[in-house]
């Protein structure tokens, strides 16, 4: 199955991505991932990368599509994926379709719906380096005038199933099982 998590920052896109992935038994992609590990290597994707995700920015497209690309040729990537916060922009979404083959076409677009108030605590509570109030507010400025285009994008494709995100991480899972049909 191949399946994008999608939602604001916070939502529980890497939460629910990790109990999808056990369950079906296929890879989880995450860029936030990716990319940080990229920082971290300190390699030229790190290096451009860092000042935009400590900003709350989004990475370039042209950067994120060429990690994904890499990836999804990966044998694992046969048969299926989960991807975490890809795509983020309409152009993303765009490049993604051309790196598709046939049979990895996306099949769901989970759209895990939260509120803006509670899910800025979720991550002060969490506090990774950019769960700071000033980069909260810019990574849901991003999401807000980038991403969320994407929701027409995938509804018009009748691929997009919304999710309440509002609940406890497990009966969020259960609602993703009854959508997904495991
Ligand atoms: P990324 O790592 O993807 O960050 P994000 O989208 O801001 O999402 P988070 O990881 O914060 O949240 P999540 O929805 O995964 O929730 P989680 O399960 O962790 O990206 C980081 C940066 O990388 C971006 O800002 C950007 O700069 C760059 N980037 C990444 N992808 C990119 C792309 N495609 N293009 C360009 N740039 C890109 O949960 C959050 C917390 O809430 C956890 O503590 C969790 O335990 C808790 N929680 C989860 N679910 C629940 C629940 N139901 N109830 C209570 N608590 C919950």
């Amino acid at each position: 199955m191949n399946i994008i998590l999608f939602g604001p920052p916070g939502s529980g896109k890497g939460t629910q991505a990790v109990n999808i992935c056990e369950n079906l038994r296929v890879p989880h992609l995450s860029t936030g991932d990716m990319l940080r590990e990229a920082v971290a290597s300190g390699s030229d994707i790190g290096k451009k990368a860092k000042e935009i995700m400590e900003n709350g920015g989004l990475v370039s497209d042209e950067i994120v599509l060429s990690i994904v690309k890499q990836r999804l040729a990966s044998k694992d990537c046969e048969s299926g994926f989960i991807l975490d916060g890809f795509p983020r922009t309409i152009n993303q979404a765009k490049g993604l379709d051309s790196l598709l083959e046939e049979s990895q076409k996306i099949e769901y677009v989970l759209r895990i719906k939260v509120d803006e108030e509670d899910i800025i605590k979720r991550l002060i509570d969490r506090g990774r380096s950019d769960d700071k109030p000033e980069i909260i507010k810019n990574r849901f400025k991003s999401y807000n005038s980038q991403t969320q285009p994407l929701i027409p994008f995938y509804e018009e494709r009748e691929i997009l199933f919304n999710i309440n995100g509002m609940q406890e991480i497990e009966k969020v899972f259960e609602d993703i099982k009854k959508v997904i049909g495991i």
